[in-house]
Parts: C-alpha cells; structure tokens; sequence
C-alpha cells in the first residue's frame, strides 16, 4: 500500500515502516557520531521503550555502551491493509540496527501495568540475561488498569483549584485561540496520579528485586518534567504535575531500598519536546514551538537522543547520578530553563497569533517533528512506492 500521514487533532492513524526504520537510523547514526560513553551498565530494560524519550534511551545505552536491551512496550503490529504504530515499526528497525552490529535485543509487547507482562518481562531476563543493571522507566500513557483492583483508571489533563484560561495552538490548523479548562476533580487528579504516577514503576522495581532480576547496584531512572510558569497552571501545578509529584516521590522510597545494596533511583527532568503524549497536552505545544524557535536560534536546541546522550554521558555516568539539584533530581531540562531562554519566550507569548505564528514560532519545526514521529518526512525515503505494513519483530522469529 501507498502510506500517506492520516492526522486526527493530535494523532496520526497511520505509519511508514521505512520511514520509522529512517528515523531510527538518524538516531543511532547521531549517537554512533557522538561515541562512546565509558562505563554504560550493560544489560538494560526500557519500559515504555518504542517511541520519543523511551527510544532514546534505548538507542543510547545499546549504541553508545554496547548494551543488551530488552524493550517493553504497548503498540500494534500492521496488518495487510492497515500500518501498525509508529512504535511498532520503531522497535522492528530498533531490534535490526541492534542485531547488525552483533548486540541482544529483545522486545515484549503488552500492557507494562500488568502483572503478566512483568512476569513475561522477568522470565526473559531470567532465560537470557540472569540480570539487569539498569531500568529506564519511561511509560505514558492515558489510561492505566490497575493490576490489584481491575479498575480502569484515566489521566486528564486538567488545572486544579480554578478553571485556566489559556492560549493554544491547533498544531493542524495553525490556528491560536484561547482555550479554558475546567479544573480537575478530586477524583480526577486521584485518577490522574495513579495512571502517571510513581506506583507501577515501584511495582516494577519490587517485582524485579522479588525475582532477583535486578543486579545489586543497578540504577533506575523515570523522566519528569516541570517547566516554566507559562505552562504552570496546566502543567506542573496541574494533574499532571500531581502525578509527577508522585513519581519523584518514589524515587526516593526506591533509592532508600536501591542504597541498600549500591544501586540509584532517580527522577530526570527532561526538556518539553513533540512526542505523541507531548502533543496531547494544551498550551504545550504552543510552548514548545516558541521554545524551538528560541533554542534553535540559540544553538541549544536538542531532541530526544541529544538529551538521553547527555544523561548518561554526564549526568548519570555509570548509572550513578553525578549532579542532582536541591531536590535530588537530575535537569537536563537545564538549557530550556536558562533565564535568557524563558525571558526570550515569555517575550514572545503575548504576541503569537494565528497571522503571525509562522513568523514568531518554530511551528513548522514543530509539525516537521510531529510528522517524523510516524515516519513521515524523512530523507531518502520514497513515499510514493509501495510499502508493506507487515513487519515481523525480528527477535520473535
Ligand atoms: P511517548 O508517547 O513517546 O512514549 C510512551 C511510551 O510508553 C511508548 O513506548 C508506549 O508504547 C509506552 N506505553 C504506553 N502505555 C503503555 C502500556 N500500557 N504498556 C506498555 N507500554 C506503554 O512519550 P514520551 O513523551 O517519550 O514520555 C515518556 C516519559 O517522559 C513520560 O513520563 C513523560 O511525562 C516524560 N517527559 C516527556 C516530556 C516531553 O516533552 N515529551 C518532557 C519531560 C518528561
């Protein structure tokens, strides 16, 4: 079949697998560039690993440490007549690259909230690796069931005290408009917590620990985010920010049982970058395109591989962090929140309209990233041949 990017609001329905697999190169070509990192622990689980800063820190450890990884993650393989995932595809090149230059990947596709996939999960290391030293959590996702209750909770994405009227950009359109949230529930934000929060990643880490699965002095890192007061209200004072709260709350309770034996739990705090949860959130893609504009003018502009490469190659050498703020987090969000460059966008922000949004925002940086996402716009790719949608994952076969 002919593929062709499909967009529903901030979605796209459909996928190239040559153009993920060119994506995917692009990102161990930059990392292979970059060279190696000493010390990278060499036996890896991303959980959340087929897309943005997932894939990344997959792509890192493997190529610039020479890691065995396996990756988990939930997407949908294609089907004769319908793509599969971006993500999917992803991981197929992923596992190809991985396997090409002689190293073990592996990939598990299922719910990670579950109790059978982490059993599944376990098993493999067991089979294969006896250990991991390293786990990289990075799920999100708007739904979560949970594995004790059966209850099917969702996130939104809501302020919390008092409803928040904001601009937004209809990324397709190129419209901005101004947009009111209503705030969230108690429930909601209850809701929200227990989908994007810390407690699947401690029942990872305990699972693992349980099994002996997880090497002695192995490291554990989820992405957070906090951002500036532009987003604030919708971000880090909103559900979200609730959730991720949560989530370095749990890292410390994880390094206290981590410590014991030599091991790091810790949070990063990543820049705000187009990934498909990214560009579901309001106002952040208005942010994010104004951000690009600034950063990319600046010299400091980085995607996804750029930040995981600069995480392990300085922040988290060894998997040991090496400089954390006050409370205890890693920022490579540290380029994004210098002053200079949130002056520069808080400067721009009242201004931005639909007339002159072409001229003041990275907006289509920002549509070019969302497309690459799915394979789409990428060099050397033909996107008028035919391409098969089936693409077997190599480490099933
Ligand atoms: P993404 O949407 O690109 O990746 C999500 C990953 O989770 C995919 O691999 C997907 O398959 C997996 N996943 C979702 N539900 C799953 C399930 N039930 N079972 C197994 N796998 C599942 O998202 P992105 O943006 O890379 O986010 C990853 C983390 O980074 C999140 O915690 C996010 O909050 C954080 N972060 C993102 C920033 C951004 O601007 N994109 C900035 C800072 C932090």
């Amino acid at each position: 079949m002919i593929i062709k990017p499909r967009i529903r609001g901030f979605i796209c329905t459909t996928a190239h697998p040559a153009g993920c697999a060119a994506h995917v190169n692009e990102q161990v070509e930059y990392v292979r560039k970059q060279g190696s990192v000493a010390g990278m622990p060499k036996r890896i689980l991303v959980i959340g690993a087929s897309t943005g800063y997932g894939l990344a820190s997959r792509i890192v450890p493997a190529f610039a440490g020479g890691a065995s990884t396996i990756g988990v993650f939930f997407e949908k393989a294609g089907e004769d007549g319908r793509t599969g995932s971006a993500g999917w595809y992803n991981s197929v090149a992923f596992e190809k690259a991985a396997h090409a230059a002689g190293l073990y990947a592996k990939s598990i596709n299922g719910d990670a909230f579950s109790d059978a996939i982490k059993q599944q999960t376990i098993d493999l290391i067991k089979k294969d690796l006896g250990q991991v030293d390293g786990v990289i959590y990075s799920l999100a996702s708007p739904r979560r069931t949970h594995p004790r209750t059966g209850v099917t909770h969702s996130s939104t994405l809501k302020p919390i005290g008092a409803p928040y009227t904001a601009k937004t950009v209809n990324t397709d359109k190129g419209v901005v408009h101004d947009i009111t949230l209503e705030s969230a529930s108690e429930q909601e934000i209850a809701d929200t917590v227990t989908v994007m929060g810390g407690e699947d990643w401690e029942m990872w880490i305990d699972a693992l620990r349980a099994a002996g699965v997880l090497a002695d002095n192995a490291f554990t890192v989820a992405y957070s985010y906090i951002g500036p007061d532009l987003t604030w209200a919708i971000y880090r004072n909103g559900t979200i920010g609730r959730a991720k709260e949560d989530l370095e709350a749990t890292a410390k309770r994880l390094q206290d049982k981590l410590g014991k034996t030599g091991g790091h739990a810790v949070v990063s705090v990543n820049k705000a970058l187009v990934t498909q949860a990214s560009s579901a959130i309001p106002v952040v893609p208005l942010y994010i395109s104004l951000l690009y504009k600034v950063m990319k003018a600046e010299g400091l502009h980085e995607g996804c591989i750029e930040q995981i490469y600069r995480l392990f190659a300085e922040r988290l050498k060894g998997g040991a962090p090496t400089s954390v703020d006050e409370a205890g987090r890693i920022r490579i969000d540290d380029w994004e929140m210098r002053p200079h460059i949130q002056q520069a966008v808080a400067k721009l922000w009242p201004d931005v309209s639909t007339e002159n949004l072409d001229a003041l925002s990275d907006m289509a940086g920002y549509r070019t990233e969302f497309l690459k996402l799915f394979g789409f716009g990428l060099p050397g790719v033909d996107y008028e041949a035919e391409a098969d949608p089936v693409a077997p994952m190599p480490s099933a076969s």
